[in-house]
């Protein structure tokens, strides 16, 4: 029988003090092949937005949409915990709203659910979930749908102050619920000050290497998000020239008559 991945896993991880994988992915079929080859958490980011859909920030993609997607995903994972990144406005406005919201992410088959930012009412929606039965991954430092107050693709927690804030967001996340805190794009050094006074683990985007676990979108990994490459990504394969040469050779061989052959029919 496969072992899920659960909370109790991941506080084992850190409390061993075990590196753990979290990817994206926002397809059944893509879902299966990365639980397979043994990645932890699978998050159906609101990255899809820009990465699956074309639009140029997260903050197109609504509940509806992430039900599809955290279902199909959902459906091919057996292992790794299902977690999934709540969109814009989606837990934004009051605590009864966002608890509807994540709990359909549930119900698609998610196990966990991600909220982005720090406030006193972040705070609040994080215990309800948790009350609820809902564990949450924080996410601090760069957050995606705070572009426009950021100001842009900015690194968070550059100086010694700006780096205790973060820390102090984490904590209160942590004591809220939290059962882990995804920091994106901040300085190695920070993070790993904020990994080293955490119970709960970190998961670095653009954090480095000492936090407990790392993240990336799975179309940077596979190559086949081509727009743009952030810094921290690593690209493992070439899947853009793989769907390229695989639609040019199909092309090709439906223009000459080569395809389909005498096995492929009827
Ligand atoms: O949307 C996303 O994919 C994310 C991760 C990269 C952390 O938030």
């Amino acid at each position: 029988m496969v072992k899920k991945v659960t909370v109790n896993t991941i506080r084992q991880y850190k409390a061993n003090n075990e590196k753990f994988s979290v990817l994206t992915a926002y397809d059944y079929s893509t879902a299966k092949y990365i639980d397979e080859a043994g990645i932890d958490i699978v998050l159906i980011g609101d990255s899809l937005a820009m990465v699956a859909l074309g639009y140029e920030t997260t903050h197109c993609i609504g509940v509806e949409e992430m039900k599809i997607f955290t279902h199909a995903v959902a459906k091919g994972v057996e292992h790794a915990m299902v977690v999934t990144d709540m969109p814009f406005l989606s837990y934004h406005t009051d605590i009864p709203c966002a608890v509807k919201n994540c709990g359909l992410m549930i119900k698609e088959g998610a196990n966990a659910v991600k909220i982005e930012g720090y406030s006193d009412y972040i705070l609040s929606v994080i215990s309800r979930l948790t009350e609820t039965g809902i564990p949450v991954m924080g996410h601090l430092g760069f957050t995606p749908q705070f572009i426009n107050t950021l100001g842009g693709y900015k690194i968070q927690g550059k100086t010694q102050q700006a780096t205790e804030e973060i820390l102090r967001q984490a904590k209160e996340l942590e004591n809220a619920g939290a059962f882990s805190v995804v920091l994106e794009m901040v300085p190695q050094d920070s993070a790993k000050y904020i990994t080293e006074n955490l119970t709960v683990p970190t998961i670095s985007c653009g954090a480095g290497k000492y936090c407990d676990a790392q993240v990336l979108v799975s179309d940077d990994v596979f190559g086949k998000f081509s727009d743009f490459k952030p810094k921290f990504a690593r690209k493992y394969g070439d899947m853009k020239s793989l769907i390229y040469n695989c639609a040019k050779e199909f092309n090709d061989d439906v223009k000459s008559g080569k395809f389909p052959s005498d096995d492929e029919i009827f």
